[in-house]
């Protein structure tokens, strides 16, 4: 019987409908901002990563549009042939100015960078050593370089001693070895003990590469990121990697470190090098991001009181938050159809919260994961506090 090459489309889709795994999308007709229009529907949207409310800033919009005039909408090329614009180079500039580092290199995305540069920093005869719960785009990373790999416990300090011990014994010894880490975990809220990881990588002659996408406009001075927040030196954490999409409301992924690292990186990451540039309404978007953060440090602190009045309300209700330690809030409910649920309910209410389920997480620890913005007011807050706590006592989760 000839074979139908192409079966298998259709029948995993179908798979993933019968698992309920399939991503059915909701449809944002509005800028991202507390109140949106979602699926024609004006709703809070409690779970967008634009914590500092930069996505429709005025300013930040103003010098996307003044980078269109100027440089048109698209750089024409990869910044390895043609598109190397002087946008780039300058959000470069500010960027590691505002991380107080040597250097900083703009990549496509927070992925690209992760996926373009692990692979490069570590091959065959050096060792990774990255945590359980890392992101997808590291994991990717990780597979991509020919190194051997150890995974250890979630943030577990004794497991990534253990791992290191070990690695001291192998033979022939091991030409590197890098350590890395998400800073805050974006499922769970949690920060990595990125201080003593550092100690760690320290002790044993080890590079630490931070992933800090969901630190930056949260951690540290005026939201400089996780580095900034233990106080650390580029000597201690070799690769800052972070991403323009969260905090910063625009799109684009960046390392910062040393000049070395800077040069190496930019020589190297295949993602970097083979594809396009971003475009100049990004580039000065960003730019103009990070030069309101600098100015309104206050909407990091206005992130901070949304997120302890928050946390504390729905905590004393009676909701499960496991150990965020941040704006990322997650309301673990344990199966996957409960969490479904409760988002949906939640959404016909006016709350837009997003259900997250096995496999993105462990079975039986589905949730909601609420994300906080600085620019909700405390009514916006106590609207959704009140929703929860309705549709959390329908269905039996409080
Ligand atoms: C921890 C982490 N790293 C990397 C990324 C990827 O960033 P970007 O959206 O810039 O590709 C994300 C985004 O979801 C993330 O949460």
């Amino acid at each position: 019987m000839k074979r139908n090459p192409t079966a298998f489309l259709r029948e995993e889709y179908e798979k993933l409908v019968e698992e309920g795994l399939d991503w059915r999308l909701k449809v944002l007709q509005s800028a991202s901002q507390p109140w949106c229009i979602v699926d024609g529907k004006k709703v809070l949207m409690l779970c967008s990563n634009n914590y500092l409310g930069l996505c429709n800033h005025p300013e930040v919009k103003r010098a996307a549009m003044e980078a269109i005039e100027k440089y048109g909408v698209g750089a024409g090329s990869d910044r390895s042939i043609a598109g190397n614009l002087d946008l780039h180079h300058e959000l470069e500039r500010k960027l590691a100015e505002f991380k107080r580092a040597p250097a900083s290199l703009v990549y496509q995305t927070g992925f690209m960078a992760n996926e373009g540069l692990i692979p490069q920093l570590v091959g065959r005869g050096d060792l990774i050593v990255s945590d359980e719960l890392n992101h997808g785009s590291i994991i990717d990373g990780v597979r991509l370089s020919r190194a051997d790999r150890a995974i250890y416990k979630h943030c577990d300090l004794e497991d990534l001693e253990r791992i290191l011990n070990e690695a001291e014994k192998h033979d022939p010894p091991y030409r590197r070895i890098l350590i890395v880490t998400d800073g805050v975990f974006s499922m769970d809220g949690d920060i990595a003990p990125l201080d003593k990881i550092a100690e760690l990588g320290a002790e044993h002659g080890a590079m630490v590469y931070v992933d800090d996408a969901h630190g930056e406009g949260v951690l540290g001075e005026g939201g400089r990121g996780i580095v900034s927040h233990f106080n650390l030196s580029r000597d201690e954490v070799h690769v800052e990697m972070g991403t323009f999409s969260k905090a910063y409301g625009v799109i684009g992924g960046h390392i910062t470190g040393s000049e070395d690292l800077y040069r190496f990186a930019y020589n190297r990451s295949r993602t970097w090098l083979l594809s396009a540039s971003n475009s100049p309404a990004d580039t000065a978007a960003c730019i103009a991001a990070i030069e309101v953060m600098e100015r309104e440090p206050q909407r990091v602190q206005k992130l901070w009181d949304n997120t302890k009045y928050f946390k504390k309300a729905v905590e004393e209700l009676g909701f499960n938050t496991g150990k965020t330690q941040t704006p990322i809030i997650p309301i673990i409910v344990g199966e996957n159809l409960l969490a479904k649920r409760f988002s949906d309910e939640l959404f016909k209410r006016g709350v837009f919260v997003f259900p997250i389920t096995y496999p993105m997480v462990p079975r039986g620890t589905a949730r909601v994961r609420v994300q906080m913005n600085a620019e909700m007011s405390r009514e916006d807050l106590d609207f959704a506090i009140e929703n929860l706590e309705a549709v959390g006592k329908e269905l039996g989760i409080i």
